[in-house]
């Protein structure tokens, strides 16, 4: 009876033979009898072999699994009527045949061990055997469905969890191709098994960087609104979410230098000695102190006699000064200086002239420093205990500016510049940070939507808030914690030819990005990014990505930046890629023992990002 199923099994699946070896690739000659589309074994009809589908080689005890990446015909030239019965037969039908892998015992393995040799006798898979070929679960580990095979039968593909995000994924594919539906619906997948779970809540963290607001336009998108924090920052308006940062990361000059786009040789130095200097940082804690300090600043300015120093420093500096301390009486102060504290040439110094054209006080005079600089200081309010951290920031950077002008350490020409901008960049930083050092309620998933937010912070502060991320998660590296961090739309910053961008901005994000997906996956913290335009991303981040969907990429530079990394994609596979539809994918990496095209399943609407495709027509009626 055995023998009988196998006589039978042979006789159907049965293909042909090997005809030639050349490295990876095989020809395999098909029996004249298997040249129909499809055949019928025990009431099932089987796809028969053809482009795409799978070989099986016998040689020996191993069997070989191979991928059928074309066929053609060739003729037999010395046509012989006694050799052959029929003119039909010298007609052959050759498969080139890719190698993938093996089985080792009834497990699938990619790779080759041994090549098939001349006469050895080729297969149609089993069902078995297919569904093995393409069971991508390993070491029992948790599965999720994200889709089913596109040609083969609709089969669901089962991704491992482990697999799958302890990797670096990459999703691409032009413009509505359904990069952000395959990314929400891989996502909620995950959230859907473990969402309830309270150590999935403590040890695991996933950071959404969502540049277009898909992921925070409704309540439910990936997963319920109370599984998630979702800020929608805003720099134009003033009620925009602020996302709570800690006090530590302001102090960090490189993240000044990026926030105001301080040069590399001098404003980045100068904010380094912000940071560090005490003396003025101490000052801010009592109006009194910072009193003292202010009459320091203005009787040094005025009473040195320093030619190269600005005229008007006093009041510029206290014009500044106005401007970042809300709620202070500093007008009749700022009034009083302006028309009556002036700069004798002749004798090279300040003097104050008394209204009513009373005698001038010279900044050397012994009443000079009490009566025009101390008392008038203190009978002024300086609103500075109310400050918060990072209107703190801005005053230090101010007061350090006047301070070393006046001192002659610095030159107004280097830094005046970067003191312009200051105001401007911490005033949208206001509107899109706080300072908080709480928790975020007890939920790991985080969706930052940077839809409203200006195109300087749109770049750095995902960046500024990944690299802190992927800090703290480093300083801790234990085992059981682990952080994603997903970005959609990643050529806004990860792109590498955008030349808006200074050199150390550059440095900056590669030392960031380029050391998450080199190292990150030591200390469990793994990257997703989804883009249209790989081309355009860095090399080294692509190439170091494990896990690819790739969707219908159509330009050719797209394609060759993928083409270059995912080596073991076969010609059918790649050849697809411009023609997928949408929703289709294929996936290819680590976790897929062989590349395949997959359908990505569907999820309910309200679940979906929201970037529906507008149908003009319906509001042109
Ligand atoms: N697997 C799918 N099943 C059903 N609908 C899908 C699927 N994938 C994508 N779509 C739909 O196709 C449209 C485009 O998808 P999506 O927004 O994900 O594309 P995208 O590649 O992210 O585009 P963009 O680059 O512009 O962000 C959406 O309306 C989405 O709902
Ligand atoms: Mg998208």
């Amino acid at each position: 009876m055995k023998n009988n199923e196998h006589v039978l099994e042979d006789s159907i699946f049965n293909i042909g033979k090997v005809v030639s070896v050349d490295g990876r690739v095989v020809s395999i000659e098909v029996n004249k009898l298997k040249n129909t589309s499809h055949v019928l074994y025990k009431g099932d009809l089987l796809k028969n072999i053809s482009v795409g589908g799978y070989v099986k080689i016998i040689k020996g005890f191993t069997k070989i699994i191979g991928k059928v990446k074309g066929e053609y015909i060739s003729e037999d030239k010395k046509f012989s009527k006694k050799v052959y019965g029929n003119a039909k037969q010298k007609v052959h039908r050759i498969l080139d045949v890719n190698l993938l892998g093996f089985f080792n015992g009834k497990q699938f393995e990619r790779g080759i061990k041994e090549l098939p040799l001349i006469d050895n006798e080729c297969f149609l898979l089993k069902k078995e055997e297919f569904d093995q070929v393409h069971n991508f679960l390993r070491n029992s580990d948790d599965p999720i469905v994200i889709g089913r095979l596109a040609f083969e039968k609709g089969q669901a593909i089962s991704l491992g969890v482990n697999s799958l995000f302890a990797s670096h994924i990459g999703i691409f594919g032009n413009t509505g191709s359904g990069k952000s539906y395959t990314l929400a619906k891989m996502y909620r997948e995950l959230f859907l098994k473990y969402k309830d779970n309270a150590n999935f809540k403590k040890n695991a963290k996933f950071f959404f960087v969502d540049f277009n607001g898909e992921y925070a336009a409704a309540d439910d998108v990936i997963i319920e609104k109370k599984y998630k924090n979702v800020y929608r920052l805003s720099t134009g308006r003033e009620d925009g979410d602020k996302f709570p940062i800690q006090q530590e990361l302001l102090y960090e000059p490189t993240f000044l230098a990026l926030l105001t786009e301080a040069t590399e040789k001098t404003q980045t130095p100068f904010l380094q000695r912000v940071v560090s200097n005490r003396y003025i940082a101490d000052k801010l804690n009592s109006e009194e102190d910072f009193k003292t300090l202010l009459s320091d600043m203005i009787y040094s300015a005025t009473s040195k006699d320093d030619r190269n120093l600005e005229k008007g420093v006093v009041v510029n500096l206290l014009e500044d000064l106005r401007s970042c301390l809300s709620g202070s009486q500093m007008n009749d102060l700022i009034l009083d200086y302006k028309s009556k504290l002036q700069f004798h040439s002749a004798q090279g110094k300040y003097y104050y002239q008394p209204a009513g054209g009373g005698t001038k006080i010279f900044s050397d005079h012994e009443t000079f420093k009490t009566s025009i600089v101390c008392d008038k200081v203190s009978a002024t309010t300086f609103n500075v205990t109310a400050l918060d951290v990072i209107d703190k920031i801005e005053l230090r950077i101010i007061l350090l500016y006047y301070d070393e002008i006046i001192k002659g350490y610095s030159n107004k020409d280097y830094l005046a510049p970067l003191i312009k901008r200051v105001k401007k960049k911490v005033n949208d930083l206001k509107k899109v940070v706080k300072i908080s050092n709480e928790p975020n309620g007890g939920k790991n998933i985080t969706i930052l939507s940077l839809k409203d937010v200006n195109i300087h912070m749109r770049k750095i502060l995902p960046m500024l808030l990944c690299k802190k991320l992927y800090d703290d998660k480093k300083e801790k590296n234990n085992d059981e914690t682990y952080l994603n961090i997903i970005i959609d739309e990643a050529h806004n910053i990860l792109s590498k030819n955008s030349e808006r961008e200074s050199e150390q901005w550059k440095d900056y994000r590669l030392e960031t990005f380029e050391e998450i997906v080199k190292e990150g996956r030591k200390f469990g913290v793994f990257l997703t990014i989804a883009s249209q335009r790989p081309s355009d991303i860095s090399d080294t981040i692509i190439s170091q990505l494990h896990n690819y969907f790739l969707h219908r990429l159509i330009n050719n530079n797209d394609i060759m930046a993928v083409e270059k990394t995912i080596s073991f994609l076969d010609k059918v596979s790649f050849d697809s890629l411009a023609i997928l539809p949408t929703g289709t994918c294929i996936l290819a990496g680590l976790i897929a023992q062989v590349p395949v095209v997959i359908d990505v399943s569907h999820m309910d609407k309200k679940y979906e990002p929201n970037n529906k495709t507008r149908p003009l027509t319906k509001y042109w009626q």
